[in-house]
């Protein structure tokens, strides 16, 4: 029992105050109180590792990040509806980051609007009102994005949106051949968009991870991509990608996970790392689906979205990540990582899988092999007691047998040592 009768006390005003719908990453919460750099401190003086926050892209409270905040929030903080440098230097900033065509920034406050803005704009420009989604996704909070988010919705699927099995590549068929594996999962975009025709609808977009989260974090072969798109296209929807989670220089090749395939979608909505801890999002898209959207009656307006402040921060971010050569950094611990994971699986049964990529991995826990059944009692064990250790994990899954590793894109070869060292002793523990 690691609580303090302090920490029990806020516990029990945060449920009086703030209601129950929240909930805690830990069966014992930790009651945090500062960050730096990769690090955070509990309210004892505890520290630990964060193997775990994307949204701290470059690290806790960087200088940087906080100095920018300081210094425009001293000056002024309004709107887009009055013309202001900071935006409009944000955007052109981001620009230099994106793939193919894209290059108009629309900035948002968090991710769930990044990407229902970017349905709004698919549905308005298409014509089309149907959805294809892939099954467990999460992609946000809003009405409209709640019901493409089969990971919290406890509803019907409303009939213009479609479902398709994720690309599960260790679980799943054909998860030993690219092409076939491709093949099947473009076929059930075939069968999306049937159903969606049958039902009336035209498909306006696919909404799609680059890197499969929820499910349990799977990167599938480029072509699995490639088939997608071209799908979807074929049937006059566009492609929304969504880097939320994986954009950002976190898959290590590219500042966008999506051009690891060698593919351009038409949208992307980004959110998480974008602000490093302060709400910044984007839905980006091309100069013509852009127009198409404005010439078909389209605007956007959202009071907090584009105010000088979050700008600056986003700008601060970005800065860092390119000064500081982020993107390679990622790369390369990301393979000491992995190459730790992989003989830890050699010493270690009970992994029956090791993937992702960059600083996006999984490490998936079985009883047996074979079998592939779900350890996830284990996996929880697992997690509770490297955070008692010092080292902040979580799990994903249906089974929640899948450890989920990310930390910030400043994360270190020698704090990768430490994460390895206390999951080798935390599944010893078991
Ligand atoms: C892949 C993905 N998309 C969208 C969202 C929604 O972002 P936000 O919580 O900022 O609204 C999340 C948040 O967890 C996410 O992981």
């Amino acid at each position: 029992m690691l609580n303090t009768p302090a920490t029990q006390k806020l516990l029990e005003r945060r449920v009086k105050s703030l209601g129950p719908a929240y909930v805690h990453f830990y069966q014992e919460p930790v009651h945090l109180v500062k960050g730096k750099g990769v690090w955070m401190w509990d309210e004892d003086g505890r520290k630990y590792l964060d193997c775990y926050n994307n949204v701290a892209s470059v690290g806790h409270c960087h200088p940087d990040v906080v100095e920018a905040l300081y210094r425009q929030a001293q000056k002024l903080n309004t709107h887009t509806r009055y013309l202001h440098n900071s935006a409009v230097e944000y955007a052109e900033m981001l620009a230099e980051t994106l793939p193919g065509e894209i290059s108009i920034a629309n900035l948002v406050c968090t991710g769930s609007e990044a990407n229902d803005y970017a349905c709004q704009i698919a549905r308005r420009v298409t014509g089309n009102f149907g959805l294809i989604i892939l099954n467990r996704a999460y992609h946000g909070s809003t009405t409209l994005i709640r019901e493409l988010s089969p990971e919290i919705r406890d509803e019907a699927a409303p009939d213009y949106v479609y479902e398709i099995d994720a690309p599960n590549t260790y679980r799943g068929r054909y998860s030993g051949d690219p092409e076939a594996f491709a093949d099947h999962h473009a076929g059930l975009v075939d069968e999306a968009i049937e159903v969606l025709k049958d039902r009336g609808h035209g498909v306006a977009a696919l909404l799609i991870d680059s890197i499969y989260d929820s499910p349990g974090i799977f990167a599938p072969p480029p072509a699995y991509q490639q088939k997608l798109f071209a799908k979807v296209r074929a049937a006059g929807g566009l492609i929304i990608a969504d880097e939320i989670q994986s954009g950002l220089c976190r898959l290590g090749d590219n500042y966008w996970g999506v051009m690891d395939s060698g593919v351009t979608p038409d949208i992307i909505a980004m959110g998480k790392p974008m602000g490093g801890g302060h709400p910044l999002a984007v839905t980006a898209t091309t100069p013509a689906i852009m127009q198409e959207y404005v010439d078909r009656g389209g605007d956007y307006f959202n009071t907090f979205a584009g105010n000088p402040v979050s700008a600056e921060v986003g700008k601060a971010v970005l800065e860092v990540v390119s000064r500081d050569n982020l993107l390679a950094n990622v790369k390369e611990t990301s393979r000491h990582l992995l190459t730790g994971l992989n003989a830890l699986a050699e010493k270690h049964d009970i992994i029956g899988d090791v993937r992702g990529k960059g600083f996006f991995l999984a490490v998936e826990l079985v009883r047996d092999r074979t079998s592939k059944a779900p350890a996830g009692e284990e996996t929880i064990r697992a997690v509770e007691w490297m955070k008692d250790n010092g080292v902040l994990v979580s799990r994903i899954g249906w089974d929640a047998n899948i450890m989920k590793i990310r930390p910030p894109l400043v994360f270190g070869k020698h704090h990768a040592d430490l994460a390895l060292e206390t999951l080798d002793a935390a599944l010893t523990a078991l």
